[in-house]
């Protein structure tokens, strides 16, 4: 069977992780698996990129479309046509996209035009608002992909009210696995505390990257503010900035320096950032794969959005979502650090799959192509 993995974007490196590692599991029963990775170039610099595949230990990509940043229509564009060429010299049995980036959808468009199938990991997630590229990206995604690979309930019940139950399959979260296999692996491994020198429990983690909260100046600027409300009257926090908010920062806040209790670093690695979030007290992020891992890992979030699509993480009290105001951040920060969360569940990575999602997208993978893998007409 041969796949082509198509990812670009720091969540999807990490997604692939333990993906490519059940592909190696299922070859070792003699039936192996041919994965072509697919590279992108959404993401480039070294922490956003390199240091995924050099910590995950993820084979290099065996293409690296190198298309760079840009506006989505021309950022897609370049994909397609760079995707396009790869399908055509290289028909794959499947073509396997990740979560709901640009690459994600890019790769969709341009496997379903060409009759490749595919096969969608983390299909069904909704925040049912289409300002979100993501959610764009999402719901085309799954419109035209064929096999529908869902990690939660909630994402399941998405997709059968869209018409899409017949292709969809509940796997669990691959990003749940990920945490089981390499949050031990970040004990031993991350020099975090070191370089950043966080005494365990003594402060909160944060990050924020969606164009919502990055793009518009004053809704920058009111979660800054909450984020040094926070850092002056509760604890100190570790900011590691992703290159569009650093970026974002430099336009909407020109000559802003922070307080000493507010640290800005680059991106850390993604072992330095299970640990961070492990030792943190609290994580305050617009992140999807933050909030989830705050949840895995026992710490409360909160949530600098107005919606989430990780909703099981709200209803077992441990995310709340929060607007950009910093006496509504500063209330929701307090009373998680006042104990008011709901206790650590250890039942929690069981509504993600238990730590078996990328075994089950593997064997469905494998099912879906024996079937003989017909393309079905997309609606
Ligand atoms: C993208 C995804 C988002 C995902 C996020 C993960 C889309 C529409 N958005 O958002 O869903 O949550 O990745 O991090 O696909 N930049 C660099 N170096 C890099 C990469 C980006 O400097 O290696 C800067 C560029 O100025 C670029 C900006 O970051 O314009 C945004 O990058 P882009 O990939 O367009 O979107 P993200 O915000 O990263
Ligand atoms: N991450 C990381 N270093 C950072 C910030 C995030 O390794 O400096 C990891 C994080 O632990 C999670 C993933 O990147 O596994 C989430 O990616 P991001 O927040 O960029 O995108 P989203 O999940 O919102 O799509």
């Amino acid at each position: 069977m041969r796949v082509l993995s198509i990812v670009g974007a720091r969540p999807q490196f990490i997604k692939l992780g333990p993906v490519l590692r059940a592909f190696e599991a299922y070859g070792r029963g003699g039936d192996a698996i041919h994965n072509t990775t697919l590279h992108t170039g959404q993401h480039y610099d070294d922490e956003m990129s390199a240091i995924f595949f050099e910590e995950l230990e993820l084979p290099p990509p065996d293409v690296n479309l190198g298309v760079g940043s840009g506006p989505h229509g021309r950022q897609t564009a370049r994909m397609l046509t760079g995707i396009e060429e790869v399908l055509v010299t290289a028909p794959p049995d499947v073509a396997v996209i990740y979560g709901d980036t640009n690459s994600t959808v890019a790769g969709a468009l341009a496997a379903a035009k060409l009759g490749v199938p595919v096969a969608h990991v983390e299909a069904g997630v909704r925040s049912f608002n289409r300002r979100m590229p993501e959610e764009l990206n999402r719901v085309v995604a799954d419109r035209i992909s064929d096999l529908l690979l869902a990690p939660t309930a909630t994402a399941m019940d998405h997709l059968a009210r869209e018409g899409l139950a017949a292709r969809a399959v509940l796997t669990g979260d691959v990003m749940y696995d990920s945490v089981l296999v390499n949050s031990g692996l970040a004990e031993r491994r991350s020099r975090a505390a070191a370089r950043l020198d966080p005494a365990p429990g003594s402060y909160g983690l944060v990050t924020l990257h969606r164009a919502e909260n990055t793009d518009d100046g004053s809704r920058l600027r009111a979660l800054v503010s909450s984020l040094e409300a926070v850092a002056e009257k509760l604890l100190p926090l570790h900011w590691p900035l992703h290159p569009r908010t650093r970026a974002a920062l430099g336009r909407h806040l020109p000559g802003w320096t922070p307080g000493p209790r507010l640290r800005l670093t680059a991106p850390v690695g993604y072992l330095d950032m299970l640990m961070l979030i492990k030792r943190s007290r609290i994580v305050l992020t617009d992140s999807g794969g933050v909030q989830k891992e705050a949840f895995f890992l026992g710490v409360p979030c909160v949530t600098l959005r107005p919606e989430t699509e990780w909703v099981e993480t709200v209803q077992a009290g441990w995310n709340r979502l929060v607007e950009a105001d910093p006496a509504a951040v500063l209330e929701a920060a307090s009373a998680f650090l006042a104990g008011a969360g709901a206790a650590a569940d250890s039942s929690a990575g069981e509504l993600f799959g238990g730590g078996r999602a990328a075994e089950r997208v593997t064997a469905e993978l494998v099912r879906f192509c024996r079937s003989g893998s017909r393309r079905r007409s997309v609606a």
